[in-house]
């Protein structure tokens, strides 16, 4: 199973073991990150899975986001940066091993 980092605004890092075929959000929210809400359950009405994945190789390696996740990136409530997405359009595979997930300061 893939170890993914989520690194919180103020630093704290916590690796957590993610099942292949979920979401980021969804490992996020079972693995208890609260800094990921997820409300919409990953239908791209909310935003509250936003995300920066700063690394610029995986961040190249994931598929692109679509016309839907470029909109609602627009209405995040933390700075949208080039390296932002919703975690609910990442898939955890068997690539994800390593995987950098920064979390913005609120989603709200
Ligand atoms: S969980 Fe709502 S847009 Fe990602």
């Amino acid at each position: 199973m893939p170890k993914i980092l989520f690194r919180a605004a103020d630093g704290t890092d916590r690796m957590v073991e993610a099942s292949v075929g979920l979401s980021v959000m969804e490992v996020a929210i079972a693995s208890g990150i609260d800094e990921i809400l997820g409300e919409c359950g990953g239908n791209l009405t909310c935003a509250t899975c936003h995300v920066y994945i700063e690394d610029r190789d995986r961040l190249g390696g994931l598929p692109p986001f679509s016309d839907d996740e470029d909109e609602m990136l627009e209405g995040v409530s933390c700075e949208r940066r080039p390296s932002s997405r919703l975690s609910c359009q990442i898939s955890i595979t068997g690539e994800s091993e390593g995987l950098i997930v920064l979390l913005p300061e609120s989603q709200f």
